[in-house]
C-alpha cells in the first residue's frame, strides 16, 4: 500500500513560529509513517504544482528560525482564472491525502473554500495580529509584541535625551493587539488602535500636558490602521487639491500618483497601509510648534517624529512561547488529519489545543474590546 501523503502550504505575511509548526508537522506525520510535502509560496505551490519533499533531514533545527523554509505569498486562487481547480486536481495527482494550511485570515478563507470543495485540509491559525477568532492567540504574535517593546525601551532614551516626541508606527490592519500589548509594556503615553478611532486634537494636548508638567517627551503608539476620521477627511482633501493643480499642469498620471500617493492593493483586496505615523507627528508639529516651546529647555526647538517598525516586526527568531505553540499546532493538526477531522483547525484556548471549525474561527476577525482598551487607557494615563 502507498505511504499516505500530505502537504503543507504556508500563506500570508510570514510570522515568527512558521518553521516550528512545519517542523511539528513533519515529526507528527513521521510518527505515522505518513510522507510530508510543502508547496512554495503560498497558494502559488499548488497552483504552479511546486513543491518539496520536507523531511525529517531537512526540518532539523529550524524551530529557531524567522521566516517559512516553504516561502510565502499573498497569491488568491480566486483571482487566477481557475485557480480552485488547479490546486484540486493538483492534490488529487500528488496523492495527498490531506493538506494543513497555516496562515491567516485570507489563507484559512481559501483553506476553508477548498474544504467546501471536497479538499481534506485542516487549518493552523497564524499571525502576528492576532487576530483569528476562537483562538487564545495566534503565533508570532508574542514575537511581534516583544519587538516593539524593545523597541520602544530603545526609543525612550534617545526621546527624552532630544525632549521629542516620537509616534512609532505599528503593524495591525483591522486590529490593534500589538500596538495595546507592544505600547503597554513599552511605556507609551498615547497608544491609538484601529478598533477605537481618535482625535488629533486629543492627542496634542496629551503630549502639550506632559511637557507643561515637564515631562518634555512624549511616545506615542500607534496601530497602522488606527484613524482619526476627521483628519483623514482633510489630508483626502488636500491630496484632491493638489491632484487638481497637477492635473492643470498636465503632469502625467505617473508624476500625480508619485507626487499624492497611490494606493496599492493586495490580491485580497487589502491597500498597502502605512504613513499614519508621519501623519500624526506632522500635525503635532504644526499644531504644537508654537505652545509648547516655552516648556521647552532653554534654546532647543520642539520636535515631533515618527519611525515606523515594519517588517522589523516579523523578521527574525520567534520567542520561545511562539515556537511552543506553533509546534503544538502542528502537531494538533497531524491528530486532527488522522482523526478525519477535516474543515478544522487547531486552536489556543487556556492550556489546551482543541479543534475548531474553521468556518467559525473565520466568521469574525477578533478585535479589541472597546471596554478592554477602555481598561488599559486607565493604566497608561496614570502611570
Ligand atoms: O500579516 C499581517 C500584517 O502583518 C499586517 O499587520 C500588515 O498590514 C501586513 O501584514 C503587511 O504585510 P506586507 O508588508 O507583507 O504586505
Amino acid at each position: 500500500m502507498a505511504r499516505t501523503k500530505i502537504g503543507i502550504i504556508t500563506g500570508g505575511g510570514d510570522a515568527p513560529g512558521l518553521n516550528a509548526t512545519i517542523q511539528a508537522v513533519v515529526v507528527g506525520a513521521k510518527e505515522k509513517n505518513w510522507q510530508t510535502i510543502g508547496f512554495k509560496a503560498g497558494w502559488a505551490g499548488p497552483i504552479k504544482n511546486d513543491w518539496e519533499e520536507v523531511t525529517i533531514g531537512r526540518i532539523k533545527d529550524i524551530q529557531r528560525a524567522g521566516g517559512t523554509i516553504l516561502g510565502t505569498s499573498r497569491t488568491n486562487p480566486a483571482k487566477i482564472p481557475g485557480g480552485y481547480k488547479t490546486i484540486i486536481k493538483n492534490c488529487k495527482k500528488l496523492g495527498l491525502s490531506a493538506l494543513v494550511a497555516i496562515g491567516g485570515e485570507d489563507t484559512l478563507g481559501v483553506a476553508q473554500k477548498l474544504y467546501q470543495k471536497g479538499v481534506k485540509i485542516v487549518g493552523i491559525p497564524k499571525t502576528i495580529d492576532n487576530d483569528v477568532g476562537e483562538t487564545d492567540y495566534t503565533f508570532g504574535f508574542d514575537t511581534a509584541v516583544t519587538r516593539v517593546s524593545e523597541a520602544l525601551d530603545r526609543l525612550v532614551t534617545t526621546t527624552q535625551a532630544h525632549h521629542r516626541t516620537v509616534v512609532i508606527e505599528i503593524m495591525g490592519r483591522q486590529a490593534g493587539w500589538i500596538a495595546l500589548y507592544g505600547g503597554i509594556t513599552g511605556g507609551a503615553h498615547v497608544i491609538l488602535i484601529p478598533e477605537v478611532p481618535f482625535k488629533i486634537k486629543d492627542i496634542c494636548q496629551v503630549v502639550l500636558d506632559r511637557y507643561k508638567q515637564g515631562l518634555t517627551y512624549a511616545l506615542i503608539a500607534c496601530a497602522e490602521g488606527a484613524q482619526d476620521p476627521g483628519l483623514a477627511e482633510r489630508v483626502n482633501r488636500e491630496k484632491e487639491i493638489v491632484r487638481k493643480i497637477c492635473k492643470k499642469q498636465k503632469l502625467t498620471k505617473e508624476v500625480i500618483n508619485r507626487v499624492v500617493g497611490k494606493i496599492e492593493y493586495d490580491a485580497f483586496g487589502h491597500f498597502h497601509l502605512g504613513g499614519i505615523g508621519d501623519m500624526i507627528a506632522k500635525e503635532i508639529n504644526q499644531s504644537l510648534a508654537a505652545s509648547i516651546s516655552s516648556y521647552m529647555p532653554a534654546g532647543i526647538k520642539f520636535e515631533a517624529r515618527s519611525v515606523r517598525l515594519g517588517h522589523l516586526q516579523r523578521g527574525g527568531s520567534p520567542t520561545p512561547f511562539d515556537r511552543m505553540l506553533g509546534i503544538r499546532f502542528g502537531l494538533k493538526a497531524v491528530e486532527l488529519i488522522s482523526q478525519k477531522k477535516f474543515g478544522q483547525m487547531a486552536a489556543l484556548r487556556g492550556e489546551k489545543i482543541i479543534g475548531v471549525p474553521l468556518k467559525k474561527a473565520l466568521a469574525k476577525i477578533k478585535t479589541v474590546p472597546p471596554s478592554f482598551y477602555k481598561e488599559m487607557k486607565y493604566f497608561w494615563e496614570k502611570s
